[in-house]
């Protein structure tokens, strides 16, 4: 329809300069100022070779220049215009899109800690649910409320899995609104929820950023090199005795025999931080998760929190001796006791914020260890191979590590690895001792923990698990090997 045009370039300069600009360069037209009209009115102005020039009252230079159509395709710069107009309105709503995501999670959060306050406050007031529960809910909700704080600052578009993940959250805050009708069975399937969610937005965290899969080794297998990194701590539950029993173990029977077998231990000290008196056996690890099923026994007296299990025996220190014991799981009986040839005892040289903890106990692929220390040693750890038959020693190691700085110890694949604290909040493992070469190492693996203080730790081979008791909290954490290094 238009069979010409009129551009009239405005300049700011007070000399005339025309500029010839191609069409293409003129696109966005939102980006350069230039201004052009289109006006059929003036149809009849001189070829484009006229140009004239005047000086308006504002001293603005307004040139006009008659352009052709074959000279200058407007039709197809309007077309380009609209286009950019069209791509500039999605770009602007993906644009709303991402910051509503972002009040969402905003939302949430707010969601989260306002829902954390009720527990309190209702933990406060109500007596008909035990305090662990809510303990226990009260710091998974802060743990996945950092979790969504990580996500959220990662966040740079929309994402599916994201989005899902907020409706179950908003899902799991309708549910516990609820918590005032649930008994405590409903809420340890809230629980069981949590965690599913908690799995969810680490696999969704991990899916983001995984450039190589961490190499993976058979349960069992010592055909790596080691660790090299640690998962988050995955709490499983309080003790079954409540939130004063601090001090303990727990574990995962470990039988080169049966790998696969279930067999789940829970031995919380008494409230001295010294005896151990009573345990409990689960056979299934709902069993665990539910207190179902349970098989509770007394033993008089175990010491520390060194226990171990293995091949249905536990071994601990006994009571204000230097003398191991090996309890058959089964009848809950003796079985065996030893001197543990020169070991110190009675809170010598315990562990870093652990008291009376002379002698741990730990399993590994190759069968059961005990970590101590000697007067002869002055505290630096001690590690003897065991025959988990007769208790005899087999071999010694003596290592350069004071054993009252460390906060813990477990063995992989006869290597040693020593924990301290670097923060309420992290543990380190920093130290290692290789039985198989007698090289002690450096390392810097940082652990978070959801307590202070770290009483025990237990390896399982077969599924490459330390189960950590943490203040009285049953934590678990799984390892990240390293290929064997060349
Ligand atoms: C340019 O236009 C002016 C007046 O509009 C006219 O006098 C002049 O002859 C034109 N020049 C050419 C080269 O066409
Ligand atoms: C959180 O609690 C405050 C005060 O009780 C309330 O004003 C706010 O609306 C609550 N927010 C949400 C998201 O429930
Ligand atoms: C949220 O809860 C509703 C009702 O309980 C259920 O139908 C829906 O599938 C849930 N959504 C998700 C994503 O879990
Ligand atoms: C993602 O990878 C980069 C580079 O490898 C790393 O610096 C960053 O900490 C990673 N982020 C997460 C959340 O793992
Ligand atoms: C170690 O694991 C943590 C938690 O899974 C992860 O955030 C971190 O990026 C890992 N570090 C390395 C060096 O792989
Ligand atoms: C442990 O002791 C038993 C009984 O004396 C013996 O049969 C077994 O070979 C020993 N095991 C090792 C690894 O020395």
């Amino acid at each position: 329809m238009l069979s010409g045009s009129v551009l009239i370039i405005m300049l700011i300069f007070f000399s005339c300069l025309v500029t010839v600009v191609s069409p293409l360069l003129l696109f966005p037209s939102s980006i350069l100022t230039i201004y052009y009209l289109l006006s059929e009115t003036n149809l009849f102005l001189q070829p484009f070779a006229n140009v004239t020039g005047s000086l308006n009252e504002n001293g603005v230079c307004q040139c006009s220049v008659y352009l052709p159509d074959t000279t200058f395709p407007v039709q197809k710069v309007e077309m380009l215009e609209i286009t950019a107009r069209v791509l500039s309105e999605k770009f602007e709503i993906e644009l709303i899109k991402v910051s509503q995501y972002t009040k969402a999670i905003e939302m949430y959060e707010l969601k989260i800690r306002n829902l954390t306050i009720k527990v309190q406050h209702m933990e406060s007031t109500s007596v008909s649910y035990t305090e662990l529960d809510f303990q226990l809910l009260k710091l998974e909700i802060n743990e996945m409320q950092r979790l969504v704080t990580q996500l959220k600052s990662t966040l740079v578009g929309s994402n599916v899995i994201v989005e899902q993940l907020y409706v179950e959250i908003r899902n799991l805050t309708l549910m516990v609104n609820d918590l005032e009708s649930l008994d405590k069975n409903n809420i340890l399937a809230i629980r069981r929820e949590i965690v599913t969610l908690q799995n969810r937005l680490k696999e969704c965290e991990k899916d983001r950023n995984q450039t190589t899969p961490p190499s993976y080794f058979p349960p069992g297998s010592c055909g790596h090199g080691g660790i090299v990194n640690i998962s988050k701590p995955y709490i499983v539950q309080l003790n079954w005795r409540g939130f004063s029993y601090k001090y303990g173990a727990w574990g995962r029977d470990y039988s080169l025999q049966t790998p696969e077998k279930d067999l789940y231990w829970v031995a919380p000290l008494n409230t001295d931080g010294r005896l151990l008196e009573y345990y409990r056996l689960y056979n299934s690890y709902d069993d665990l998760l539910l207190f179902r099923n349970a098989r509770e026994s007394r033993t008089t007296y175990g010491e520390g929190s060194g226990t171990a299990v293995y091949n249905n025996f536990m071994y601990y220190n006994i009571y204000g001796s230097r003398d191991m014991g090996k309890l058959n799981l089964n009848t809950n009986t003796l079985a065996l006791r030893k001197t543990l040839p020169n070991a110190a005892y009675g809170n010598r040289f315990s562990y870093a914020g652990v008291t009376w903890q002379g002698m741990d106990f730990a399993v590994d692929e190759s069968g059961l260890w005990v970590i101590y220390s000697t007067e002869e040693s002055t505290g630096n750890i001690v590690i003897s191979k065991l025959n988990d038959t007769t208790l005899d020693v087999l071999h010694t190691w003596k290592t350069r590590q004071y054993k009252p700085s460390v906060s813990n110890a477990f063995i992989i694949c006869g290597v040693l690895y020593a924990t301290r604290p670097v923060s309420t909040r992290k543990e380190e493992i920093f130290y290692m001792y290789d039985t198989n070469t007698e090289q002690e190492g450096k390392i810097s693996i940082i652990m978070d923990k959801m307590l202070e203080t770290v009483q025990s730790i237990n390896y399982n081979p077969s599924d490459q698990i330390l189960y950590v008791y943490n203040d009285g909290y049953l934590v678990k954490y799984n390892l990240i090997f390293q290929p064997m290094l060349p």
